[in-house]
């Protein structure tokens, strides 16, 4: 099939270099220029495993294209997905300027039918916003299709090859058929295409979004309350997943959640339920909870070093909001950088990948070291903060011999307490005895 997709981000990216390796011919439009010409170089934007490897093959093999201009690439494709950001206005509902540019830009440009398939996350009602915003703007026919993402950034092109299923959202039978055909290489193991119409489509994504985002807060809530009654989370964690009905995923306890999607979208869900005078207390207090789980970490260090950070260094390992990604977005990194500034301390980081990004974000607030022992010279303690891998097994006795005292803040709960206290470290986890 001859595709286009409309925004070359995260999602936009991995969906046209996985739509391109199964054969299809697919044209990457973005309005970033400087993104299209930088990929036509072979030069990819994000850290994302995986990604390079399939952007290379697509473009060798002149199945993969990148433009930063709409019609020639609207005109020769059949089906095209806008996967532009959403990103959260100062009310928690979603900023949908750039959807509604894309769209109008993507109706001039059309020259017959053309099935239109939103992947970005949008609010309830979005098709038929978006068909409204094309009609005007063409004379041919088209039919507006919702097709929520669900990949995690980190194991993004695993999740797009090997979905859990894929949800489309259409009333019209054939247009459910080709959006099927188009994803059939990817559900050949019998994961579920599961076909509804676009209202349930779109609701479905901020379901599982905030469903997720409830999970971790409860968690956070529980592990707070370990560390007052003397439980650890852990070994609760440990008793909870294995029953069937909870199951295993998104139950760690942790420093918060961030990132560009449970934040905005859990916020977006309550926005809409405000406007309709829905309460909805659960995600309402998922997000609360989540706010005062940002902050549970810079309150811990200073519970161990006092209100005022005057004088003091801290050591930070990670910034990205999650392992295996650049992403900054409402990372609690950021959170815990102006905390602790905030209070007078001093901060150094290092993230494998990141830096740039927080750069951009954080700036002069942090000294930025080129590795995760540099990180620890002249600081009165380390804390973890993104679970890297490389941060899972360090040299305890380097960082403890670097440190100026020997004290870990663990925000992922990535070390053992005993193990450390054993080593002589001050341990502090989230939750654990
Ligand atoms: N990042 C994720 O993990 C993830 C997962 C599932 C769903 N989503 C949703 O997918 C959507 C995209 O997210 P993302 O993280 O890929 O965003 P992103 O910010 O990484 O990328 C968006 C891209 O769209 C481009 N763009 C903006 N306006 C444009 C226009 N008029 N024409 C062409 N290009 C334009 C931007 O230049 C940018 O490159 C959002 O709605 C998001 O909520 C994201």
């Amino acid at each position: 099939m001859k595709i286009a997709i409309i925004g070359t981000g995260y999602v936009g990216l991995v969906a046209g270099a996985c739509f391109s390796d199964s054969g299809n011919t697919v044209t990457c439009i973005d309005i970033d220029r400087k993104k299209t010409d930088a990929l036509k170089r072979g030069e990819i934007p994000i850290f994302e495993p995986g990604l390079e490897t399939l952007v290379k093959r697509g473009v060798a093999e002149k199945r993969l294209y990148f433009t930063s201009t709409y019609a020639e690439a609207i005109k020769e494709a059949e089906i095209i997905f806008l996967a532009v950001g959403t990103p959260p206005l100062a009310s928690g509902e979603p900023d949908l300027s750039y959807l509604k540019a894309a769209s109008e830009e993507l109706g001039r440009s059309m020259n017959g039918y053309k099935i239109i398939v939103n992947k970005s996350t949008v609010p309830i009602g979005s098709h038929r916003t978006v068909a409204e915003w094309i009609a005007p703007h063409t004379s041919h026919p088209f039919d507006v299709v919702s097709n929520p993402e669900f990949l995690k950034e980190g194991t993004a092109i695993e999740d797009f090859l090997k979905p859990d299923r894929v949800v489309i959202g259409t009333e019209k039978e054939e247009v459910y058929a080709r959006m099927a055909d188009l994803y059939a290489p990817f559900v050949r193991q019998g994961n579920p295409i599961v076909w509804m119409d676009p209202i349930s489509a779109e609701i479905t994504k901020y379901a599982c979004n905030a469903f997720l985002a409830t999970r971790i807060s409860f968690m956070n809530e529980l592990a707070v309350l370990c560390e007052q009654v003397g439980g650890d989370i852990e070994e609760i964690r440990r008793g909870m997943s294995t029953d069937v009905r909870i199951g295993k995923h998104f139950l760690y306890a942790g420093a918060g959640y961030g990132g560009s999607c449970f934040p905005k979208d859990v916020q977006a869900l309550m926005a809409t339920a405000r406007k309709q005078g829905i309460p909805m207390g659960i995600v309402s207090s998922a997000e609360a909870a989540n706010a005062r789980q940002k902050r549970h970490l810079p309150t811990k260090i200073k519970n161990h070093f006092g209100p005022r950070l005057d004088g003091k260094t801290f050591g930070v390992w990670g910034l990205a909001f999650k392992p295996n990604t650049d992403d900054m977005r409402e990372a609690p990194a950021l959170t815990l950088i102006d905390e602790l500034t905030a209070a007078g301390a001093k901060v150094r980081v290092f993230d494998p990948v990141a830096m740039d990004n927080a750069k951009k974000m954080i700036g002069e607030k942090a000294t930025f070291c080129n590795s995760s022992y540099e990180v620890l010279e002249s600081s009165d303690a380390l804390v973890v903060i993104t679970e890297w891998n490389e941060f899972r097994h360090p040299d305890f006795e380097r960082i403890k011999n670097t440190l100026k005292q020997p004290v870990i803040f663990d925000g992922r709960n990535v070390y053992n307490p005993a193990q450390l206290r054993e080593l002589g470290f001050t341990y502090y986890g989230i939750g654990r005895r």
